[in-house]
């Protein structure tokens, strides 16, 4: 569990990114970040691994205030995903996936091979795996990305708007894969979007923030969607609402469907 108590940040020119924040995130789960650009999103996802420090307040996981574990230690415990993937250019697939064995010292044929077992994972052809990120699509550059956050086998995953970039269709892709990822892997996410769809795709739990930094909801996506707190959440969910609802429900059906 991750544990925001009471959390601000204001920056040194006096912006306030994040205000009096208490949020509480699930170990094994999915919980979105959402809200329109500059809410906050993605200072309160750095603030976990302590890309940035927090102005006031605490944040903690499992219990222990992140500010008594040393920088590269916690970092090592918890994957990054950001939306342009971030890949070296100079490193090959498999090479770019084992960046944390290596650095951690692993022998390098074992991080390969466990690089391309990743790249499985994550529905990439080996075929891909001495490419040069270049030579791959936006997608595909993706799952290089959460391949790579993965190879250190961490408990926690932060991704900042990670399918943003690729085009809808290739989106919706990902998505999948990675909700059937997560279904074998029980990682405690963080996920940062402003698309409210992904979110209620993806979220176990959503908190929805507005500029200044304020959380105005959290919430699952079910009640989120029957109950949005006021104006500006409704506003956010957009007049499709209805639609989007009944799709959203459509796909539950059609899991426990499948399920049975
Ligand atoms: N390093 C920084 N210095 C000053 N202001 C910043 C810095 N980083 C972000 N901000 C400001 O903080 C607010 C929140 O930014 P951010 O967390 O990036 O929001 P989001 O990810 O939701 O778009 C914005 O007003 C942004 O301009
Ligand atoms: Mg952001």
């Amino acid at each position: 569990m991750i544990t925001f108590d009471g959390v601000t940040k204001r920056y040194p020119d006096g912006t306030v990114a994040v205000d009096g924040l208490d949020l509480q995130i699930p170990a094994g789960r999915i919980t979105v970040l959402v809200g329109p650009s500059g809410c906050g999103k993605t200072t309160t996802l750095r603030m976990i691994n302590r890309m940035v420090e927090p102005s006031a307040g605490t944040v903690r996981i499992d219990g222990r205030d992140v500010r008594e574990i040393d920088p590269p230690t916690l970092r090592r415990g918890i994957g990054y995903v950001i939306q342009q993937a971030g890949l070296f250019p100079h490193r090959t697939v498999v090479d770019n996936i084992a960046t944390v064995p290596f650095l951690l010292g692993r022998p390098k044929k074992e991080a390969r091979r466990q690089a391309r077992e990743l790249m499985e994972r994550v529905g990439l052809d080996e075929a891909m795996a001495d490419r040069y990120p270049a030579q791959l699509s936006g997608g595909q550059q993706q799952r290089v990305g959460v391949a790579r956050a993965l190879a250190a086998d961490p408990p926690i995953l932060l991704m900042d708007e990670p399918f943003s970039a690729v085009d809808p269709i290739v989106r919706r892709g990902l998505q999948d894969e990675f909700l059937r990822l997560q279904a074998e892997l029980e990682k405690t996410i963080v996920f940062v979007t402003h698309d409210i769809d992904e979110a209620v795709r993806l979220g176990h739990r959503i908190a929805v923030f507005r500029v200044g930094g304020a959380l105005v909801q959290y919430a699952t996506p079910e009640e989120l969607l029957a109950e949005p707190a006021g104006d500006f959440v409704r506003d956010f969910l957009g007049g499709e609402r209805g639609i989007r609802r009944l799709r959203f429900f459509h796909e539950l059906d059609a899991e426990e469907a499948a399920d049975r």
